[in-house]
Protein backbone atom coordinates (compact mmCIF):
# COMPACT_ATOMS: atom_id res chain seq x y z
CA UNK A 1 0.00 0.00 0.00
CA UNK A 2 2.48 2.69 -1.16
CA UNK A 3 0.08 5.99 -1.90
CA UNK A 4 -0.26 7.45 1.03
CA UNK A 5 -3.87 8.90 1.31
CA UNK A 6 -6.41 11.32 3.51
CA UNK A 7 -8.93 9.15 5.28
CA UNK A 8 -11.64 12.03 7.01
CA UNK A 9 -13.82 10.36 9.68
CA UNK A 10 -16.32 12.53 10.65
CA UNK A 11 -19.62 11.14 13.23
CA UNK A 12 -21.44 12.75 16.46
CA UNK A 13 -19.96 12.84 19.98
CA UNK A 14 -19.15 9.20 21.20
CA UNK A 15 -19.53 7.57 18.13
CA UNK A 16 -16.33 6.43 18.53
CA UNK A 17 -14.19 8.39 15.98
CA UNK A 18 -11.34 9.39 18.70
CA UNK A 19 -10.68 5.39 19.35
CA UNK A 20 -10.93 4.27 15.72
CA UNK A 21 -9.27 7.28 14.34
CA UNK A 22 -6.10 6.66 16.40
CA UNK A 23 -6.15 2.91 16.07
CA UNK A 24 -6.38 3.56 12.15
CA UNK A 25 -3.46 6.23 11.76
CA UNK A 26 -1.57 4.22 14.09
CA UNK A 27 -1.98 1.06 11.97
CA UNK A 28 -1.37 2.43 8.92
CA UNK A 29 1.81 5.09 10.03
CA UNK A 30 -0.20 8.30 9.23
CA UNK A 31 -0.51 11.56 11.17
CA UNK A 32 -3.61 11.53 13.85
CA UNK A 33 -5.89 14.66 13.61
CA UNK A 34 -8.21 15.29 16.11
CA UNK A 35 -9.71 18.66 14.68
CA UNK A 36 -12.77 19.30 17.83
CA UNK A 37 -9.08 19.84 19.52
CA UNK A 38 -8.71 22.89 18.08
CA UNK A 39 -12.44 23.72 18.74
CA UNK A 40 -12.15 23.23 22.32
CA UNK A 41 -9.04 25.24 22.87
CA UNK A 42 -10.44 28.02 21.53
CA UNK A 43 -13.42 27.91 23.70
CA UNK A 44 -11.12 27.03 26.64
CA UNK A 45 -9.55 30.44 26.24
CA UNK A 46 -12.49 32.29 25.65
CA UNK A 47 -14.01 31.10 28.95
CA UNK A 48 -10.51 31.22 30.80
CA UNK A 49 -10.65 35.01 29.44
CA UNK A 50 -14.05 35.53 30.30
CA UNK A 51 -15.04 36.55 26.56
CA UNK A 52 -17.58 34.31 25.64
CA UNK A 53 -20.04 36.50 25.06
CA UNK A 54 -17.67 38.67 22.83
CA UNK A 55 -17.48 37.08 19.44
CA UNK A 56 -15.16 39.54 18.21
CA UNK A 57 -12.71 38.36 21.42
CA UNK A 58 -12.84 34.91 20.12
CA UNK A 59 -12.13 35.33 16.53
CA UNK A 60 -8.86 36.91 17.87
CA UNK A 61 -8.41 34.24 19.75
CA UNK A 62 -8.91 31.72 16.57
CA UNK A 63 -6.84 33.89 14.63
CA UNK A 64 -3.97 34.73 16.29
CA UNK A 65 -3.46 31.72 18.95
CA UNK A 66 -0.63 29.50 17.60
CA UNK A 67 -2.60 25.95 18.44
CA UNK A 68 -0.23 22.90 17.85
CA UNK A 69 -1.73 19.16 18.20
CA UNK A 70 1.05 16.75 19.58
CA UNK A 71 0.05 12.97 19.51
CA UNK A 72 2.04 10.90 21.99
CA UNK A 73 1.06 7.74 24.14
CA UNK A 74 -2.07 7.65 22.41
CA UNK A 75 -3.32 11.15 23.71
CA UNK A 76 -3.78 14.29 21.66
CA UNK A 77 -1.86 17.08 23.88
CA UNK A 78 -2.87 20.63 22.79
CA UNK A 79 -0.75 23.71 23.68
CA UNK A 80 -1.76 27.08 22.64
CA UNK A 81 1.39 29.68 22.36
CA UNK A 82 3.10 26.95 24.24
CA UNK A 83 1.10 26.35 26.93
CA UNK A 84 0.17 22.84 27.47
CA UNK A 85 -3.78 23.13 28.22
CA UNK A 86 -4.47 19.27 27.23
CA UNK A 87 -5.98 18.73 31.13
CA UNK A 88 -8.60 21.63 30.27
CA UNK A 89 -9.80 21.22 27.14
CA UNK A 90 -12.47 17.96 27.99
CA UNK A 91 -13.86 19.93 31.28
CA UNK A 92 -17.67 20.25 31.55
CA UNK A 93 -17.47 24.31 31.12
CA UNK A 94 -15.66 23.50 27.66
CA UNK A 95 -18.25 20.61 26.65
CA UNK A 96 -20.98 22.92 27.45
CA UNK A 97 -19.47 25.69 25.38
CA UNK A 98 -17.62 24.39 22.30
CA UNK A 99 -20.86 24.33 19.63
CA UNK A 100 -21.80 27.78 20.38
CA UNK A 101 -18.00 28.74 19.50
CA UNK A 102 -17.50 26.30 16.90
CA UNK A 103 -20.71 28.03 14.76
CA UNK A 104 -18.94 31.24 14.45
CA UNK A 105 -17.64 32.03 10.82
CA UNK A 106 -14.49 33.59 12.12
CA UNK A 107 -13.61 30.66 14.44
CA UNK A 108 -13.79 28.08 11.51
CA UNK A 109 -12.10 30.01 9.17
CA UNK A 110 -8.64 30.14 10.98
CA UNK A 111 -9.06 26.76 12.11
CA UNK A 112 -10.31 24.73 8.61
CA UNK A 113 -6.74 27.20 7.04
CA UNK A 114 -5.10 25.13 9.65
CA UNK A 115 -6.44 21.92 9.07
CA UNK A 116 -6.03 22.04 5.20
CA UNK A 117 -2.07 22.71 5.87
CA UNK A 118 -1.58 19.47 8.02
CA UNK A 119 -1.96 17.49 4.97
CA UNK A 120 0.85 19.24 3.25
CA UNK A 121 3.04 16.78 4.61
CA UNK A 122 5.00 13.80 3.45
CA UNK A 123 2.62 11.08 4.75
CA UNK A 124 -0.76 10.07 5.02
CA UNK A 125 -3.59 11.00 7.50
CA UNK A 126 -6.36 10.78 9.66
CA UNK A 127 -8.25 13.78 10.57
CA UNK A 128 -11.46 13.27 12.76
CA UNK A 129 -14.20 16.03 13.12
CA UNK A 130 -17.31 17.10 11.92
CA UNK A 131 -16.70 18.69 8.66
CA UNK A 132 -13.42 16.75 7.48
CA UNK A 133 -15.56 15.07 4.60
CA UNK A 134 -17.33 18.32 3.45
CA UNK A 135 -15.71 20.96 3.97
CA UNK A 136 -11.83 20.39 5.28
CA UNK A 137 -10.67 17.69 2.53
CA UNK A 138 -13.65 17.59 0.25
CA UNK A 139 -11.17 15.67 -1.85
CA UNK A 140 -10.61 12.83 0.51
CA UNK A 141 -9.66 9.80 -0.73
CA UNK A 142 -11.62 7.83 2.43
CA UNK A 143 -14.40 9.37 3.68
CA UNK A 144 -16.47 7.53 6.66
CA UNK A 145 -19.29 8.47 8.48
CA UNK A 146 -19.77 6.75 12.15
CA UNK A 147 -22.93 6.69 13.82
CA UNK A 148 -24.20 5.05 17.38
CA UNK A 149 -27.30 5.20 19.40
CA UNK A 150 -27.45 8.11 21.73
CA UNK A 151 -27.54 5.26 24.73
CA UNK A 152 -24.20 3.76 23.52
CA UNK A 153 -22.97 7.04 23.02
CA UNK A 154 -23.76 8.08 26.21
CA UNK A 155 -22.62 5.14 27.77
CA UNK A 156 -19.38 5.71 26.20
CA UNK A 157 -18.69 8.71 27.81
CA UNK A 158 -19.56 7.70 31.05
CA UNK A 159 -17.08 4.78 30.94
CA UNK A 160 -13.99 7.46 29.82
CA UNK A 161 -14.82 9.61 32.56
CA UNK A 162 -15.09 7.01 35.25
CA UNK A 163 -11.68 5.49 33.82
CA UNK A 164 -10.70 8.85 34.66
CA UNK A 165 -11.80 8.95 37.97
CA UNK A 166 -14.89 11.26 37.36
CA UNK A 167 -18.14 10.20 38.39
CA UNK A 168 -20.96 11.10 36.36
CA UNK A 169 -24.26 10.78 35.49
CA UNK A 170 -25.52 9.15 32.38
CA UNK A 171 -28.76 11.09 32.13
CA UNK A 172 -26.97 14.48 32.52
CA UNK A 173 -24.44 13.36 29.54
CA UNK A 174 -26.97 12.29 27.55
CA UNK A 175 -28.41 15.53 28.03
CA UNK A 176 -25.12 17.26 27.01
CA UNK A 177 -24.43 14.94 23.85
CA UNK A 178 -28.40 15.72 22.65
CA UNK A 179 -27.52 19.21 22.89
CA UNK A 180 -24.66 19.01 21.25
CA UNK A 181 -26.11 16.93 18.40
CA UNK A 182 -28.63 19.82 17.78
CA UNK A 183 -26.31 22.32 17.94
CA UNK A 184 -23.99 20.79 15.63
CA UNK A 185 -26.30 19.42 13.21
CA UNK A 186 -28.47 22.59 12.66
CA UNK A 187 -25.98 25.07 12.79
CA UNK A 188 -26.02 27.10 9.15
CA UNK A 189 -22.13 26.99 8.51
CA UNK A 190 -20.28 23.49 8.29
CA UNK A 191 -22.70 21.44 9.99
CA UNK A 192 -22.66 17.85 11.12
CA UNK A 193 -23.45 15.77 8.04
CA UNK A 194 -22.78 12.79 6.33
CA UNK A 195 -20.83 13.55 2.96
CA UNK A 196 -23.13 12.15 0.00
CA UNK A 197 -19.92 10.00 -0.74
CA UNK A 198 -18.75 9.32 2.92
CA UNK A 199 -19.47 5.28 4.03
CA UNK A 200 -21.47 5.00 6.81
CA UNK A 201 -21.18 2.92 9.94
CA UNK A 202 -22.76 2.29 12.67
CA UNK A 203 -20.99 1.34 15.67
CA UNK A 204 -23.58 0.64 18.26
CA UNK A 205 -23.11 -2.96 18.07
CA UNK A 206 -19.69 -3.72 16.72
CA UNK A 207 -16.60 -3.57 19.11
CA UNK A 208 -13.73 -1.19 18.43
CA UNK A 209 -11.83 -4.15 16.46
CA UNK A 210 -14.51 -4.87 14.20
CA UNK A 211 -14.54 -0.78 13.39
CA UNK A 212 -10.53 -0.38 13.13
CA UNK A 213 -11.11 -3.44 10.79
CA UNK A 214 -13.77 -2.56 8.39
CA UNK A 215 -12.05 1.28 8.10
CA UNK A 216 -8.09 0.06 7.43
CA UNK A 217 -10.48 -2.34 4.76
CA UNK A 218 -11.69 0.51 3.19
CA UNK A 219 -8.52 2.13 3.31
CA UNK A 220 -6.40 -0.37 1.47
CA UNK A 221 -9.18 -1.27 -1.09
CA UNK A 222 -8.87 2.61 -1.88
CA UNK A 223 -4.98 2.68 -1.94
CA UNK A 224 -4.89 -0.63 -4.12
CA UNK A 225 -7.21 0.97 -6.69
CA UNK A 226 -5.25 4.42 -6.50
CA UNK A 227 -2.05 2.39 -7.24
CA UNK A 228 -3.18 0.14 -10.15
CA UNK A 229 -4.77 3.58 -11.96
CA UNK A 230 -1.15 4.60 -11.62
CA UNK A 231 0.21 1.33 -13.27
CA UNK A 232 -2.47 1.92 -16.56
O1 LIG B 1 -15.04 15.84 18.64
P1 LIG B 1 -15.32 16.70 19.88
O2 LIG B 1 -16.52 16.25 20.65
O3 LIG B 1 -14.12 16.84 20.75
O4 LIG B 1 -15.65 18.16 19.30
C1 LIG B 1 -15.99 19.21 20.14
C2 LIG B 1 -16.90 20.20 19.43
O5 LIG B 1 -16.17 20.87 18.40
C3 LIG B 1 -18.14 19.62 18.77
O6 LIG B 1 -19.27 19.71 19.60
C4 LIG B 1 -18.32 20.47 17.53
C5 LIG B 1 -16.98 21.09 17.28
N1 LIG B 1 -16.30 20.59 16.08
C6 LIG B 1 -16.60 21.19 14.89
O7 LIG B 1 -17.45 22.07 14.83
N2 LIG B 1 -15.94 20.82 13.77
C7 LIG B 1 -15.01 19.86 13.80
N3 LIG B 1 -14.36 19.52 12.68
C8 LIG B 1 -14.70 19.21 15.02
C9 LIG B 1 -15.39 19.59 16.16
Amino acid sequence: MSKKLIVAIDGPAGSGKSTSAKLVAQQLGYLYVDSGAMYRAVTFLAIRKNVLNNNVEIIKLAEETEIDLKFADGKTYVFTNGENITDYIRSAAVNENVSIVSKIYGVRKPLVEKQKAMSNINCGIVMEGRDISTVVFPNADVKIFLTASIEKRAERRVKEYNEKGIGVDVNEIKQNISQRDKLDTTRELSPLLKAKDAIEIDTSKVTIEEQVEKILKIVKETADKRNNKKKL
